[in-house]
């Protein structure tokens, strides 16, 4: 920490503001005390404020860096599995060969859900969007846990951070098993993380399912890609609903609910959906026009991001591994081609070099999803599945801080000033 200090002059008062430093990235300006003097700062979008302190990740959006406890994102997708980036989130650091044992077992022996939560299920409608349904089971498990919800314990945060990791996957699986009405297929505690979650989605009682491994290893990138992204939406809204106390599994649900919309985990959904309403490589330049076009709403889905303004570093790794999954499967999909050739005009078009504009992680992983035959509408359930380590780790990395307080942000007012109340009778 800095002993620089800033001066603000307001209301003919000089106000002096410490200026903190972290161990990398932009120093900050400690405006806690505006408030002893009559002000408030105003932020809409949070676009030049931090609300927290974390070891978690760091983000240099400019250059292109994401680091999970100091390792570079490029690394951990290349030479570590999922787990292991779990096992780093939540538990501080990289897990020797002995804790990644403990941990894959530990995390292994959690992945079954209660039985009763298949009789939720049945409460929802079979066309149910699978988010409407996970964000709801989420929230229910709470209900399971009485014991182990004092989140001033760490041993039972660190249970159910265990189980919230484990669990996620088979509840996944669930929303798209009942969608398209086949049986629940429970967890298989000999497969790895990503295979035992492909299982649950693919495999039906009534014969032998092969997983491929260049799916298993896409499928364990996707994870890894979206484990953690500092302080997103989701996840601010986990920290925000986490800190008045309320329960990890109803923090869960609200980061679910917060990841949902279109401008976040919604976006490789909307992707999808507007390369389908694209449709053949002939009609991509009327959707780059409107893109362009400022009095038409449409944007160009995956493309952008409110951090990375040159490239995402995810969107590298999982460009390669988007590549490397259709060539391994072979696939043929007029949607893919589209997907292809729309990425080659973007990146050579002026407006979206100029904005900054290129293809984010969603953009890929919503090509590799749809490659292994994850229908569109369960992708941000599968954003949602890898992001719950993220989540969880920074609701436990503030539940643990001594000076945590309720988050309460304050406003501009801009209604009526006070008035009379007339009786309507
Ligand atoms: N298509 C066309 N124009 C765009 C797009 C786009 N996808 N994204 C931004 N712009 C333009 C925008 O119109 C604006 O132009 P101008 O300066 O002339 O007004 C300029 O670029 C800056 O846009 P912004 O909305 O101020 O930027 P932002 O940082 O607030 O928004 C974003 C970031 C991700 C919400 C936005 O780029 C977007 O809506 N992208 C499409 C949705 C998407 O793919 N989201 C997933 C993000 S990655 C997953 C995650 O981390 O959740």
């Amino acid at each position: 920490m800095a002993d620089q200090k800033a001066i603000l002059k307001a209301g003919g008062k000089e106000i002096e503001l410490p200026i903190l430093s972290g161990t990398e990235g932009q120093d900050v300006i400690d405006v806690r005390s505006l408030g002893q003097h009559g002000y408030f700062t105003y932020d809409p979008g949070f676009m030049a404020t931090g609300s927290c302190e974390s070891a978690i990740t760091y983000i240099d959006g400019s250059a292109g860096v994401l680091l999970h406890r100091g390792f570079p994102i490029e690394e951990l997708a290349r030479d570590a599995d999922y787990l292991e980036v779990c096992h780093m989130l939540l538990h501080g650091d990289a897990p020797s060969k002995e804790e990644y044992e403990e941990f894959k077992d530990t995390i292994t022996r959690h992945t079954m859900v209660h039985e009763q939560i298949n009789m939720f299920f049945h409460g929802f409608r079979n066309d149910a969007h699978p988010m409407a349904m996970l964000c709801g089971t989420v929230g229910a498990m709470s209900s399971f846990y009485h014991s182990d919800l004092d989140v001033s314990n760490e041993e039972q945060r660190i249970r159910s951070a265990h189980r919230l990791i484990a669990k996620m996957p088979t509840l996944v699986a669930m929303c798209y098993k009942y969608n398209i009405g086949q049986p629940f297929v429970y967890p298989r505690n000999d497969l790895s993380y990503a295979a035992n979650f492909l299982n649950m989605m693919f495999s039906v009682p009534a014969e032998e399912f092969q997983i491929s491994p260049a799916v298993e290893r896409a499928m364990d990138r996707i994870f890894t890609l979206h484990a953690d992204h500092e302080q997103n939406a989701s996840t601010s809204t986990v920290r925000l609903a986490g800190s008045s106390g309320a329960n990890p599994y109803a923090c869960i649900a609200a980061g679910v609910a917060s990841l949902w919309g279109p401008a976040h985990g919604g976006a490789n959904e909307a992707c999808l959906n507007m390369l389908e309403e694209i449709g053949t490589v002939d009609r991509i330049p009327e959707f780059i026009a409107r893109a362009k076009d400022k009095s038409d709403p449409f944007r160009l889905m995956g493309f952008g991001h409110r951090v990375y303004k040159n490239h995402d570093p995810r969107a590298t790794v999982m460009r390669e591994s988007c590549h490397e999954v259709l060539s391994e499967l072979n696939v043929k999909d007029p949607l893919l081609e589209v997907a292809m050739e729309l990425e080659k005009i973007a990146l050579n078009d002026p407006y979206f070099a100029e904005k900054k504009l290129f293809p984010n992680v969603d953009f890929y992983s919503g090509i590799v999803l749809k490659a292994i035959g994850i229908p569109t509408n369960m992708f941000t359930c599968i954003f949602a599945l890898s992001r719950t380590v993220g989540w969880i780790s920074h609701w436990h990395e503030m539940m643990s801080d001594p000076k945590q307080k309720i988050g309460r942000p304050r406003q501009l007012y801009t209604g009526h000033n006070q008035r009379k109340y007339t009786p309507i009778k």
